[in-house]
């Protein structure tokens, strides 16, 4: 099967095309043909052994060990990098039930990755965690693999926000795969959300409902904060502003600031349920930047690498 390799860490180009063996599935995993992945922030990260923020010695050694005691020393352990992929079940194994031939399926991988390549096996173990599901009949395979990063994580950040009718809510990078279903997710559950993002992306997050919005490029953005019930920074340490740093003391008495770099995500059996109910009913909608096909996957990994994509870059298999 066509696949891409992650040679070592490093730029876009350590990326390479490759044909691998196909994928034989045992008795406990299900076999889905992809369709489309997508490239994610952590899949850069991954890629390009990059930690997040700026920390000093020797928090910064300790951080490099256990990133290489995680995910391989010299080069990601599985090549085949990517966490989120789309695509139709080829096979299912005695022991699923859950799953057949020809559903429609969606996932984020944990551990195991292996997206960017045509097929990947999911074990029962993964299925059980929460990593994969039927893909909403209202979107396409584009979208599922857009969505469900971005979607995944904002369900796993806010769930303890108390977000709801009369609450303030702050999104510091609304217009990332994080933000915008973190704005979509808090305008469903009746928030005033106020949308943090570049001039470039007011259109963006003023069509996704936010109901104010302040441009962290401008002099004056400070001024315009007001007192949050929760605070979200969808964009992590890497990425700050004068204005993120006074967003910490915007948070109202009894309020909460999170950041989607605040401890590791551990995907939920619930989560994609979660997503998939608000895919269904409308309140989540995918937000695609730009899709490339697999063979251009280092064009694609330059572009996220800049770090100014709106929404998800799509990955067509
Ligand atoms: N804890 C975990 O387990 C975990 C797992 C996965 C990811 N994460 C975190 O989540 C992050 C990825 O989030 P994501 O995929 O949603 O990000 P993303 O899509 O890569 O973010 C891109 C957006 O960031 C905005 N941006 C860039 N610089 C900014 C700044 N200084 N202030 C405000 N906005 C800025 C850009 O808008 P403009 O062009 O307008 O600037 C762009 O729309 C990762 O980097 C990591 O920190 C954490």
């Amino acid at each position: 099967m066509k696949a891409i390799i992650c040679t070592k860490y490093g730029p876009p180009e350590v990326l390479q095309h490759n044909e691998v063996e196909k994928p034989i599935p045992k008795d406990n995993e299900v076999l889905v043909k992809i369709h489309a992945t997508a490239v994610t922030a952590s899949d850069c990260v991954i890629r390009g052994f990059k930690m997040p923020g700026n920390p000093s010695f020797p928090k910064k050694q300790i951080m490099e060990l256990m990133m290489r005691l995680f995910l391989g020393i010299s080069k990601p352990r599985n090549p085949i990098i990517g966490l989120v992929f789309s695509g139709v079940v080829e096979s299912a194994g005695k022991d699923i039930n859950q799953f057949k031939k020809g559903n429609r399926v969606y996932g984020f991988t944990g551990i195991s990755r292996g997206t960017y390549a045509e097929f990947k096996c999911v074990s029962a173990k993964e299925v059980a965690q929460g990593e994969l599901a039927i893909i909403p009949d209202n979107i396409s395979h584009n979208e599922a693999a857009a969505v469900v990063y971005g979607g995944v994580l904002a369900i796993h950040f806010m769930k303890d926000g108390d977000i709801q009718s009369g609450k303030k809510v702050l999104i510091y990078g609304a217009s990332g795969a994080i933000g915008t279903v973190a704005l979509q997710l808090s305008k469903h559950l009746g928030a005033e959300v106020t949308a943090i993002c570049s001039s470039s992306n007011i259109a963006l997050v003023k069509s996704l409902g936010a109901d104010k919005v302040i441009d962290y490029t401008k002099d004056d953005s400070i001024n315009q904060l007001e007192c949050y019930d929760f605070i979200l920074d969808a964009v992590g340490e890497n990425k700050s502003s004068k204005l993120k740093i006074q967003c910490k003391k915007a948070i109202g008495e009894n309020g909460k600031y999170v950041s989607v770099d605040d401890g590791f995500l551990k995907i939920q059996p619930h989560y994609l349920v979660k997503l998939n109910e608000l895919i269904e009913a409308g309140h989540v909608k995918a937000v695609i930047d730009r899709d490339y096909p697999l063979e251009e996957i280092v064009e694609a990994h330059k572009y996220v690498d800049k770090g100014h994509k709106k929404g998800n870059v799509v990955i067509t298999v």
